[in-house]
């Protein structure tokens, strides 16, 4: 009990009141929706509001204006679902969280199944919804497990069919235990030109890279 009120009062310092307020009312939708979904319980506490990175990662992208924006890992499509522009798209490997994630998001983004590293489903989808540019390709808090080389290979296949404009994407900090992979900015370098770097939590820097000439 008493590391249980320890850890709340951490968490009330971390996020604020209002925000843990938010999270928990956040947390109990997610809740119900698992009981009929059967997802990873990762989303039932990872809420938008328990978890400071995500705000970052969409003020990031609404500060770029963009008109087509492409998360891969999208899950219950909290990123996806704040964010301003005229088309989005959430692809997951998990099509039980895509279920749940429909409940929370609007008709207007377009949600699908679609696994990175076999990225042709998700160009099929692009395509067929007439996408010609991903003004940004968003990749964050899964990228981890991914092994550089297969994410360049997914990321020029996907480029080739649909130019990216710009990644925005998280390294893992140096010190951090237990990730697959850290992803250094150097990495990140050879996909582009890395235009904004943002300190995301404890563990993570979002990165955004801009591609092009
Ligand atoms: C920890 S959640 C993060 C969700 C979201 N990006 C966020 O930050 O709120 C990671 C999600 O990535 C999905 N995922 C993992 N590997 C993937 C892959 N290779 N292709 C597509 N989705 C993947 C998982 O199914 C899970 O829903």
């Amino acid at each position: 009990m008493g590391t249980y009120f320890y850890r709340l009062r951490q968490k009330t310092r971390e996020i604020g009141l209002a925000n843990l307020i938010r999270a928990g009312a956040s947390g109990l939708v997610n809740r119900a929706l698992r009981l009929i979904y059967r997802f990873d319980p990762w989303h039932v506490s990872g809420t938008y509001f328990s978890r400071p990175y995500k705000a970052k990662v969409v003020d990031m992208i609404n500060a770029r204006k963009p008109d087509c924006v492409v998360e891969i890992g999208t899950g219950l499509g909290d990123l996806i679902g704040r964010v301003s522009s005229a088309k989005t798209f959430g692809f997951d490997l998990d099509p039980a969280v895509l279920k749940a994630a429909r409940w929370l998001l609007p008709r207007t983004s377009v949600l699908a199944p679609g696994n990175f590293q076999e990225p042709d489903g998700i160009i099929a989808t692009l395509k067929q919804h007439n996408v010609r540019q991903i003004d940004c390709l968003v990749l964050v808090n899964w990228i981890h497990m991914i092994d550089f080389d297969t994410i360049e290979r997914s990321i020029e296949r996907i480029d080739r069919a649909c130019p990216i404009r710009s990644i925005l994407m998280d390294s893992i900090k140096a010190g951090a235990d237990g990730y697959r992979f850290h992803h250094s900015e150097i990495e990140m370098k050879t996909l582009g030109r890395i235009v904004q770097t943002r300190d995301g939590d404890e563990t993570r820097t979002l990165v955004m890279i801009e591609r092009g000439p």
